[in-house]
């Protein structure tokens, strides 16, 4: 008669090491060193238009002098800017490693539907990302990003889509981390819809304990991971109206219950908040009394970049005063990454503009 308590042990036990103490040492420090205490993310890899756009806008943004050192610990590229020199000839990813920024790539290959669903997706670009990242580190990215997206309503997200995209992103955050890459894993939920701030709670704490069920199911290691969720907020069209520190309260709660404390970072999405609404609400949740056993900061893409475009808007005297907007979000972010930010009041301009678009596209 087999001993089935035995069988059954020997089963659980890891068939091989995913990683050794080496690469794990590295994948951790270089998640710390984006997310160091006042440090958060700028990302960098939506696609503005025109290439020349892309580049000009980025241009400006890394000729930022050392204020933002402080500031910013990451920058996500696009696969086309990485590679992009500045006018004096200096690569991007000099610029930034020379400052002791990180320097991030996002990975993904965008979304496509699954078929038979209520309009929801999965992301694609597994198939040979062992070998993008391999180069890409070669190259002198050390992080990555996967954005996944699910949607609210009646019907979604629906089970189907909650497992496929955390499946999907355990699958990337493992490929990443054989090849010494820091996954960010972005699990975002849009805002888009008329639910209340206790819905989106409901739906964060069920997408994010998927994904860190498959998390471990695929020996992820996840001090070597940051994760880049949604902040729990209400729908864009839901009547009610919250005050950050409810908004704050319910994203912590959510947070709390899903992401083990080992995880190195939580770095937010702006999602569509304007500028000031993302930066005070970042501080709400930095002054949430509840336990916190993580980094708490930013990885904002149009809250950190709206002010400096609209003061830029293509013009290269407007340059020099836009790229002042950008250390300006910059200092504020970080100040709110770590409970510090008083506000402005400045609800006029850019700031205070909501720039939430129906279905944003990366
Ligand atoms: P937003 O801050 O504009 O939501 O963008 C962050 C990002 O990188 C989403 O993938």
């Amino acid at each position: 008669m087999p001993n089935f308590q035995v069988l059954a042990t020997v089963r659980m036990t890891p068939q091989g090491a995913a990683l050794t103490p080496e690469q794990k040492k590295e994948l951790q420090d270089i998640a710390q060193r984006i997310v160091a205490p006042g440090k958060g993310i700028l990302a960098a890899d939506e696609s503005v238009g025109s290439m020349a756009k892309r580049l000009a806008q980025i241009g400006l943004l890394f000729s930022a002098d050392d204020r933002i050192d402080n500031c910013i610990g990451g920058v996500i590229f696009f696969h086309e800017t990485l590679y992009q020199k500045a006018d004096d000839g200096t690569p991007f990813i000099n610029m930034i490693k020379d400052r002791g920024i990180v320097v991030g790539i996002k990975v993904d290959k965008g979304l496509v539907p699954i078929a038979g669903t209520n309009g929801e997706t999965t992301s694609q670009g597994l198939d040979g990302l062992a070998e993008r990242c391999a180069q890409y580190k070669k190259d002198g990215a050390d992080f990555a990003k996967w954005r996944c997206v699910l949607k609210i309503s009646d019907t979604t997200p629906s089970h189907l889509a909650i497992t496929d995209n955390a499946n999907v992103l355990a699958r990337y955050a493992n490929i990443c981390q054989q090849n010494g890459i820091v996954p960010i894993v972005e699990p975002e939920i849009l805002p888009d819809g008329d639910h209340d701030l206790k819905r989106c709670q409901y739906v964060t704490q069920k997408v994010l304990a998927a994904v860190y069920k498959a998390m471990a199911d695929y020996h992820v290691y996840l001090e070597g991971t940051l994760l880049k969720p949604n902040m729990v907020t209400p729908g864009h069209s839901c009547p009610m109206k919250y005050t950050p520190e409810q908004i704050a309260m319910a994203t912590v709660t959510a947070l709390r219950r899903t992401v083990p404390p080992a995880v190195a970072g939580v770095t937010f999405l702006s999602g569509g908040q304007s500028e000031e609404e993302a930066s005070v609400n970042l501080n709400a949740i930095n002054n949430c009394h509840l336990g916190k056993p993580w980094a708490l900061t930013f990885s904002f893409g149009r809250a950190l970049q709206a002010s400096a475009l609209s003061t830029w808007r293509g013009q290269k005297e407007n340059a020099s005063n836009a790229t002042e907007e950008f250390i300006k979000r910059a200092k504020v972010n970080s100040l709110a990454s770590q409970g510090k930010y008083t506000g402005s009041g400045d609800c006029t301009g850019a700031t205070g503009h909501s720039l939430y678009a129906t279905h944003y596209a990366y």
